[in-house]
């Protein structure tokens, strides 16, 4: 996997705008969505275009468009979601598709209880939405469904990483041949007893949509 770390100093100040435990719901949801739009330019960098001829004003020309079958988005629900407006509005063409993985507390295993994926990923590039990569179990296991469905191309998008999780993944596919990619806004210390990223942010579900 390589693994992307962005270090701009609007990436770094919108997270610490994030991690600050006195930042409201509303200000929490508007920063993960910019700093979504940040990452998208970096984690869309290698993805293919098709030609396309164009006419302006003055002349016909080409250029270039996104490829069919087109990108497919997937948030892992529910934190994801916190993610997708700022990935649409960067890539409007693109498909979403939603899982929903909820880890349990005490194992910190994932398991499934939602999933609307197109059955063939043949040829997509596949962008997944998680803020938190913390033991790397949910990612895994999103990542396997993908490669399962034909994907060949896989990147992950999160807010904050600990490097166990970054490790877990790595080793998971260190003999998958096909493209995965991770691009983070940050990469934290460690995580602490109970699973949590440390400096981290928190719950990422919680600080977007309420304990609820
Ligand atoms: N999920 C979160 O929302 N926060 C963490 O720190 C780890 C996992």
């Amino acid at each position: 996997m390589k693994t992307l770390v962005i270090n701009h100093p609007l990436v770094a100040a919108k997270v610490t705008r994030l991690r600050d435990q006195d930042t409201t719901m509303p200000q929490f949801r508007q920063l993960a969505e910019q700093l979504v739009n940040l990452l998208a330019y970096e984690a869309t960098r290698d993805l293919q275009t098709q030609p396309v001829t164009v006419i302006t004003p003055v002349a016909k020309t080409t250029g270039v468009e996104l490829p069919d079958p087109k990108p497919l988005i997937v948030p892992i629900l529910r934190a994801g979601l916190g993610m997708l407006e700022g990935m649409t509005r960067v890539m409007p063409t693109a498909e979403v598709g939603f899982l929903g993985l909820v880890r349990d507390e005490e194992t910190l295993l994932a398991t499934t209880y939602a999933n609307r994926l197109p059955e063939d990923l043949t040829n997509r590039s596949v962008f997944i939405l998680d803020p938190m990569l913390a033991t790397g179990g949910t990612l895994i296991t999103a990542i396997s469904m993908m490669i399962k469905r034909g994907a060949k191309d896989i990147t992950a998008i999160t807010l904050i990483s600990a490097p166990e999780g970054i490790k877990a993944v790595e080793e998971a596919f260190a003999t998958e041949k096909i493209s995965i990619k991770l691009v983070t806004a940050a990469l934290d210390e460690k995580l602490n007893e109970v699973g949590y990223i440390v400096p981290g942010l928190g719950d990422a579900g919680d600080r977007l949509f309420g304990n609820c």
